[in-house]
Order: C-alpha cells, then sequence, then structure tokens
C-alpha cells in the first residue's frame, strides 16, 4: 500500500446527476471516483470521517432562487463534513488538526480555511459537531432564544421533535423551565423524545388525531411553535395558539418534495391571535454562533443535552440514507460514516 496519496487510493464523490422534479431518487446522483486531491499553497486536505445529511440539501437540489447558492449538475454535492487534516500548506492548520469543512460529499476535499472550524473530539464526540455542537443545534439554540422568547411556566412545542434540531429544541425549552412538547412520526420516535430527552409529552401525528391530540398536551394553549415541517401540522397548530404567541419558522419538510403540500389553512388565526411569526435562516446570525456553540458544547460536554445520530456506512450510502432523511426515515441526525 503506498501513502494517501499513492495511485492504489482514490476520492469516492457523489455527484449530483440531475434536478429532481418532486420526489428525489437515487438517480438523481452519480458516484465517482478521482484522484485525491493535493493541497496548493495556503490549502490543506482532509479526509472526511462523517459527512452530514441535511434537509437544506433538498433545496439546493433545485433550479430555484433560494437563500443560498444551488447544487451544480455535475459538481460534488454539497454538504458539510467533519475530518482530519492530512496534507497541509496553510499556516492556521496542521497534519492531525480535527475540523468541520464544506468540503460536499466526498471522501476527500481540500479546503483554503473558508468557513472551517477547528473541533476538539475529547470534549465532544467528533460526530456531535455536525449535530447538537454543530448546525443544527445552534439553528434550535437562534430559533427559540431569538424568535420564540420563551418564558418559565410557558408551553413550547417542536415538530420533527426527534430530529437533529428538534430534539435540541426541546431539552433547551426544558432547561429554562417551559413546558417541552414534541411532535414526532410514530410510537418510538415519541417514547425516545419523552422517555430519553425528557419533554413532557410528544404527539405521533401519524396517528391521525393531531387535533385533539394537541389540545390534550397542551392544556394552557401554544405560547411557542418552533415550526419545522409546515403542512398539516401548521394549520393544525394554528388552532391551539395563545393569544400573542411566537413560532418560529424554522423549516417545511413536509413541502419539500411537494410544495403544494403547504398551504396554510387558519391564517385568520395570525390576526385573532397577534401571533409574532418569523422566518429564519441559522446563518442569519453568525454572531450568535460562538455564544450558541459555546453553550450546547458544555451542555453536551456535561450530559445535559443528548442526541441520537441514524449512521449509514460509506458514501455509496449517502442517496439512500438522504432519500430516508426526507421521508422520516432517519432516527435523529442523519450521518454518514466514512472512516
Ligand atoms: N432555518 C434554518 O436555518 C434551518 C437549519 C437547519 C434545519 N432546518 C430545518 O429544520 C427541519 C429539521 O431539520 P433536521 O436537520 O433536524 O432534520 P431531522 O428532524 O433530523 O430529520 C427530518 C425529519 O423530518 C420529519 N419529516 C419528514 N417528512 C415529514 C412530513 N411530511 N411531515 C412531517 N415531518 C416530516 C421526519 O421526522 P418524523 O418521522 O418525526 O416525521 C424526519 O425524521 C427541516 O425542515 C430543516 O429544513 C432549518
Amino acid at each position: 500500500m503506498k501513502g494517501w496519496g499513492g495511485s492504489q487510493l482514490k476520492n469516492k464523490q457523489v455527484l449530483l446527476a440531475a434536478r429532481p422534479h418532486g420526489v428525489v431518487e437515487e438517480s438523481h446522483f452519480k458516484i465517482v471516483e478521482s484522484d485525491i486531491p493535493h493541497a496548493g499553497e495556503n490549502e490543506f486536505v482532509v479526509r472526511a470521517h462523517y459527512l452530514s445529511l441535511d434537509p437544506y440539501m433538498r433545496g439546493r437540489m433545485d433550479n430555484e432562487k433560494s437563500y443560498a447558492a444551488k447544487a451544480e449538475v455535475g459538481a460534488v454535492m454539497v454538504g458539510t463534513a467533519v475530518g482530519e487534516v492530512i496534507e497541509s500548506r496553510h499556516e492556521k492548520y496542521k497534519v492531525g488538526d480535527f475540523v468541520e469543512t464544506r468540503t460536499g460529499w466526498q471522501e476527500y476535499g481540500v479546503s483554503s480555511g473558508g468557513g472551517v472550524r477547528k473541533l476538539d473530539p475529547n470534549y465532544v464526540p467528533l460526530s456531535a459537531y455536525l449535530g447538537a455542537v454543530g448546525m443544527p443545534g445552534v439553528t434550535a439554540w437562534i430559533g427559540l432564544n431569538e424568535h420564540g422568547k420563551p418564558k418559565a411556566g410557558e408551553t413550547v412545542v417542536v415538530s420533527a421533535a426527534s430530529g437533529a434540531v428538534g430534539s435540541a429544541v426541546g431539552q433547551l425549552a426544558k432547561l429554562k423551565s417551559c413546558r417541552a412538547v414534541g411532535i414526532a412520526g410514530g410510537k418510538a420516535k415519541c417514547d425516545y423524545v419523552v422517555n430519553e430527552l425528557g419533554f413532557d409529552a410528544c404527539i405521533d401525528y401519524k396517528a391521525g388525531d393531531l387535533d385533539n391530540d394537541l389540545a390534550a398536551a397542551c392544556p394552557k394553549g401554544i405560547d411557542v411553535y418552533f415550526d419545522n415541517v409546515g403542512g398539516p401540522t401548521l394549520n393544525a397548530v394554528l388552532n391551539h395558539v395563545n393569544a400573542f404567541s411566537r413560532i418560529a419558522l424554522c423549516g417545511q419538510i413536509s413541502g419539500y418534495n411537494n410544495p403544494d403540500a403547504l398551504t396554510v389553512r387558519n391564517f385568520r388565526s395570525f390576526l385573532v391571535n397577534r401571533i409574532q411569526a418569523r422566518g429564519f435562516i441559522c446563518s442569519d446570525h453568525m454572531d450568535l454562533w460562538r455564544p450558541a456553540l459555546k453553550e450546547l458544547g458544555e451542555l453536551v460536554h456535561n450530559g445535559k443535552l443528548k442526541y441520537r445520530e441514524s449512521i449509514a456506512v460509506g458514501l455509496d450510502n449517502a442517496p439512500k440514507a438522504f432519500i430516508g432523511l426526507l421521508n422520516g426515515r432517519n432516527f435523529g441526525k442523519q450521518l454518514v460514516k466514512l472512516v
């Protein structure tokens, strides 16, 4: 076996092969192999240990105008990974450093340091930097604190409650002495949210009685709704919000494959209840990342913020795992293990 740059080792990559119209299929991706890259001046090469799969990637596959640049057909799919520097010509990053980089769906990537975060895998596990101590955790922290603004004793409801963002939202709400109510798909996820994460209640929206279940789980109404899904779940929540409630509009995953599913039926509730609803993107608030990550890191390090991961093994399985994420087959933060 030669060194990592030798001819026997290749860099596996997942390219966007075609833009989906509606449901994503494996045929929208193409797996290729190329030579492992070398670092140019002021660059370094990272071997990815874990790739993060996130719902936002569905939007990047479309051709439409959005808050971020789309993925290009024929190019490596966009994404964030954590891994180890294996070659460096950059003064700030040395071989052996662990980093988070936006090198996309590939095993080895080159970076010049933009948007890179150095990581300490002895403080929290490396993979946690893609979840509770990474972008999803920060999203939960910002959406809850900046837009939800919960007060002790209030009721906070969050959808996709067992997932990367939702699981953190409910636990942070509990730490603020709120009543935390989750909404998730299926009994196993709901049991986990209550028994492992410590939410006060969790509603299985797939059981088919969301409206009555919300009334039962939120006897004092809903003060804060952290919306990860939009669609029918948002419509049901709007029937139970209190006057002057806040809605943090974080995601609309129920319509990512089918935007027609996102119709809001009870718009009158916004007026009658004087709801303050705010859409937000975590990157709008870069000034808050440092305090958020500090708190989230301490909580995970001290075992006060729990998380769960769904781990696909090998880059070949990334497309399938991503399609599963869009269909609720993940149970916790979806990752692809590469090393
Ligand atoms: N605004 C921002 O800056 C920002 C940043 C990160 C994430 N987000 C958004 O936050 C949401 C959660 O992201 P995440 O990374 O934490 O993902 P996640 O919750 O770990 O995984 C996605 C979950 O969405 C649920 N889901 C899928 N299809 C659904 C449907 N039709 N109706 C209801 N729920 C459905 C599934 O859970 P169930 O089995 O429980 O249905 C699935 O497990 C997404 O909408 C994402 O786009 C926004």
